[in-house]
């Protein structure tokens, strides 16, 4: 799958601009703050309906616009179009010049992995990281994950409003088939997503570290049933209901979900030193490629936000061939010597105060 062109009006620090893109390697360089990773930001949102900074989406419109707008033109296979406009009340997107409902519909459109330095947030940070990987990554791939997680978050928010208004009331559980049900659905997807992205990511690892690690990635999910299906979860839920009464709140589900790393039987999170973390998310990424791509019989987009200063050497070495392959990449530096490994086919654009040219090579 090929990005060919983007638009972007007051998006960021961008008042309008199109850019056409090689089908290959796109390098975006430039000063600090100039509008690299805004770039890849808009991709991404085009990709995700969010953004991989914030979770205050209106942040993303140029202080001094209302509205942002962004568009572009996909291939893969026959052409899509797809158009977002996104104003501080109102969101309206398109596809092909036709309305679509919602933005959420555009998800698993345009597909992508992003790699940036904060990635290693994914294990060092809290849980809720680590749920909104997996949950943009399935989504991606699965239609019916976006509009369960939905209905998931809903029954959620309704059973916990009803539990603090009705207490152990019977009231106070309507919501409880909803939620077993969307509950089942998102733990069973999840489970199989990081069983399989535990596999590459594993043989990926051990490739990066000579051998010498051994990764081991686990689905933790919140609640423990021998068997992950609705009536299990609902008589779950329903034996719990005493206690999320107590807690004023539903205590368990796919909310609560994490997921494990563990190198050579230590977990990362608490004992690895920050060149593993590194090594162990670059491996996650890396099997989520892989996995995206078998899943849906595409080749993703990968968004490289300045990575390479954090690499070392053998991490670079394999880090950049694993981008030279098949996919439509997108890498941000500071430092033009970085790019120097990328030969002819990459196009180089040269980023600066919100504009950017195309620099000849
Ligand atoms: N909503 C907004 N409206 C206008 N400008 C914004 C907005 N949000 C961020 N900016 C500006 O965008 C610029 C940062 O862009 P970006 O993060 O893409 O920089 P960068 O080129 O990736 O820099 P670095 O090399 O430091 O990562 C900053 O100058 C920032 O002030
Ligand atoms: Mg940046």
């Amino acid at each position: 799958m090929r990005v060919k062109s983007l638009e972007l009006r007051d998006f960021r620090n961008y008042k309008s601009l199109k850019i056409d893109f090689s089908d290959n390697v796109n390098i975006l360089w430039g000063k600090n703050a100039q509008g690299k990773t805004n770039i890849l930001e808009a991709i991404y949102f085009l990709a995700t309906a969010r953004s991989f900074r914030t979770l205050d989406r209106k942040s993303l419109i140029s202080w001094d616009g209302d509205n942002f707008l962004l568009g572009c033109r996909i291939v893969n296979g026959s052409e899509k179009k797809i158009r977002i406009l996104f104003s501080k009340k109102d969101r309206k997107a398109g596809l092909n010049g036709k309305k679509v409902g919602k933005l959420s519909d555009l998800i698993g459109i345009l597909r992508v992995v992003i790699f940036t330095p904060e990635d290693i947030f994914l294990l060092k940070g809290n849980p809720f990281k680590r749920r909104r990987f997996l949950d943009i990554c399935i989504s991606q791939i699965d239609k019916k994950y976006v509009v369960v997680l939905q209905k998931f978050r809903q029954a959620l928010i309704r059973r916990n409003f009803a539990i603090r208004k009705y207490g152990g009331r019977d009231n106070a559980f309507l919501w409880d088939e909803q939620l077993a049900e969307s509950a089942a659905f998102i733990m069973n997807r999840r489970n199989s997503v990081v069983s399989e992205l535990a596999e590459k990511a594993v043989a990926y690892h051990r490739d990066i570290t000579s051998g010498t690690e051994r990764l081991r990635i686990e689905y933790r999910p919140s609640i423990k049933v021998k068997e992950i299906g609705k009536a299990e979860v609902l008589d779950h839920y329903k034996k719990n209901r005493k206690k999320d009464c107590e807690e004023l709140c539903t205590t368990t589900g796919p909310h609560r979900d994490d997921i494990d790393f563990f190198i050579n039987g230590k977990d990362v999170k608490l004992f690895g030193s920050e060149g593993q973390q590194r090594s162990a998310v670059l491996s996650l990424k890396n099997a989520e490629f892989i996995l995206m791509k078998r899943a849906t019989g595409e080749t993703p987009l990968i968004l490289a936000d300045d990575v390479l200063p954090v690499l070392d050497r053998d991490r670079k070495r394999a880090f950049l061939p694993s981008l030279k392959g098949s996919a439509q990449i997108f890498i941000t530096c500071t430092d033009k010597k970085d790019i120097e490994s990328f030969d002819g086919k990459a196009k180089i654009f040269r980023v600066f105060s919100g504009n950017i040219a195309e620099e000849r090579v």
